[in-house]
């Protein structure tokens, strides 16, 4: 396995060990210590928001609900085209999901379908209680057209920028759109804490709520008193070092993930048939992942065809992920279109594109890329 290229590794910069060795050094070997409170400070700092450290992206997206106040019963709009964990907690709250599709020139939430949607639902007098809109790929949604829609009917937009962190759109980074947002620092993410995660709200009353929330829900009393359910959802001391320690490259990681992505476009598209994901304009993205899309007209090869020839040759790849309307889990529930999220997943390919990815390494990806698509 030594020389097998993976799809997006962790990253380490050394600073890691050192804070983690300080943290067993202080025997803070706990959920919450100093680490926590300054990952969430940095993090703060970077967002220009206040923010809760949590232990994975779905617990920050799950209380993100909660702090909506979606409750039994409640509709959930969320993008189509998503990780199943965007929509899960939606579930998780007793909630129904309704799911939107993509835009085909941004692979974002499209507006119109929202729109259109609640324009429907409020004469049914059914409108949804929050909507989840996610920044795929690190793609931000079109949130100039999005919030004045949001606005219009009162509904607060939760943000999942799980894939997002440092990507923007017309200058305002992912994750400061939501009234809530959550980001991942899961071990393939652009920085990580191995598992890890955060809730993001310019409301501080909201972010209060979630870090009560995520600690058992108890009380300021001397004995362990509860008047509503918690959950044990805090990051703890030794994974917030590790992200201490990432905070200090995020630039670095991003600006080698985009470097990544044009390399890819450089040695590749002259390969009739092959496309790359959008980047919308007024879109900066963190590559989070370089997905390639495969012309079914031009090359006749599936993205599992490629995936496997990539495989023999030691090199992971994965396909799109597979839009909600299309699992199983989800069957019964609503969709507006599907069609446009369906065509991506059917052509498209996610490559390796991790910030330590080596340049002969990538030379070598587009080589066995070549081969595979073109023999
Ligand atoms: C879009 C999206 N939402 C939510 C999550 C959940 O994050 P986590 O794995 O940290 O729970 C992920 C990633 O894993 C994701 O890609």
């Amino acid at each position: 396995m030594s020389n097998r290229i993976f799809l997006s590794p962790p990253h380490m910069n050394g600073t890691e060990t050192a804070f983690v060795l300080d943290a067993f050094a202080s025997n803070w070997i706990a959920p919450l210590g100093p680490f926590v409170d300054r990952f969430e400070q940095e993090l703060g700092g970077y967002l220009n928001r206040h923010v809760c450290a949590l232990c994975s992206g779905t617990s920050a997206l799950h209380l993100g609900l909660l702090t909506l106040g979606v409750g039994p019963g409640d509709r959930v709009y969320c993008s189509d085209f998503t990780f199943s964990a965007s929509c899960n907690i939606i579930r998780y709250c007793g909630a129904e999901p309704v799911f939107i599709d993509s835009e085909a020139d941004s692979w974002q939430m499209d507006p119109a379908l929202l729109e259109q949607k609640l324009s429907e639902d409020e004469k049914l007098g059914k409108l949804p209680k929050a909507v989840i809109v996610v920044d795929l790929y690190g793609i931000s949604a079109d949130y100039a057209r999005i919030l004045p829609i949001l606005d219009k009917y009162h509904i607060p937009l939760l943000e999942d920028s799980a894939e997002a962190l440092g990507s923007k759109r017309d200058g305002k980074l992912c994750g400061t759109f939501g009234k809530v947002s959550g980001f991942s620092f899961n071990g393939n993410k652009i920085i990580t804490t191995s598992g890890g995660g955060a809730l993001i709200s310019d409301d501080e009353a909201i972010v209060k709520r979630a870090r009560y929330l995520a600690t058992q829900a108890r009380e300021p009393k001397p004995f362990y008193h509860h008047v509503t359910i918690g959950y044990n959802y805090r990051l703890s001391n030794l994974l917030a070092a590790v992200g201490c320690g990432q905070m200090q490259t995020l630039e670095q990681r991003i600006e080698a993930r985009r470097e990544i992505f044009d390399e890819y476009v450089r040695q590749l598209s002259d390969i009739d048939g092959i496309g790359f994901m959008p980047e919308p304009k007024g879109a900066v993205s963190n590559k989070w992942l370089t997905v390639i899309t495969i012309d079914p007209k031009k090359i006749r090869k599936s993205p599992e065809d490629i995936r496997l020839a990539l495989e023999a040759e030691n090199i992971e790849s994965r396909w799109a992920w597979k839009p909600m309307h299309m699992q199983p889990v989800y069957e019964n529930a609503e969709c507006v279109g599907g069609s446009v999220c369906e065509n991506i997943f059917n052509k498209a390919l996610c490559l390796p594109s991790g910030s330590s990815l080596q340049p002969n390494d990538q030379d070598h990806v587009c080589e066995c890329l070549r081969k595979a698509l073109t023999k």
